[in-house]
């Protein structure tokens, strides 16, 4: 599976050890930056990841800002972009399952390192249940679509 990566400065370290993490489980990232602790605004790292999924180079996508609201409220701007800002471990999850989230947005102000690597293992290793849940997610594209 391919993964789309990034943050803003209020997320750098925690971009990078979920990077690392997910290389390291064997996944592909394409990590959009920020590479450096410089100040940016957020939905122009949300664009590159959200576009990269939407055009279909990667499958989901995981962002960091200070609280991850930011990063969701630019990427669910995004045609066929699903983005969740989770903190505990059941949204992680169920955002999956239940909503076919393709995009994570943590709060690297929020939760710890630790947290937010077990968020993504959740976010990557769940697959969306389908069924009744399908005929919702397909009204939410219909909302999209007006
Ligand atoms: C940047 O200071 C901060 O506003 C941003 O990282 C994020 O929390 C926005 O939602």
């Amino acid at each position: 599976m391919k993964i789309a990566i990034g943050c803003d400065h209020g997320g750098l370290e925690h971009k990078n050890a979920i990077a690392e993490h997910l290389r390291s489980r064997g996944f592909e990232v394409e990590d959009f930056g920020i590479y450096e602790q410089v100040s940016v605004d957020y939905p122009d790292i949300a664009v590159k990841v959200c576009e990269s999924i939407a055009s279909k180079k990667n499958e989901l996508g995981i962002l960091v800002c200070g609280t991850g609201i930011g990063m969701s409220l630019a990427a669910n701007k995004f045609k066929g972009i699903r983005a969740a800002v989770c903190s505990e471990h059941f949204s992680a999850k169920y955002t999956r399952l239940h909503n076919n989230s393709n995009v994570l947005c943590l709060g690297g102000r929020v939760v710890g390192i630790g947290t937010a690597l077990e968020l993504v293992d959740l976010f990557v290793d769940t697959e969306f249940e389908g069924g009744r849940h399908q005929k919702r997610i397909d009204k939410i594209t219909e909302i999209e679509n007006r």
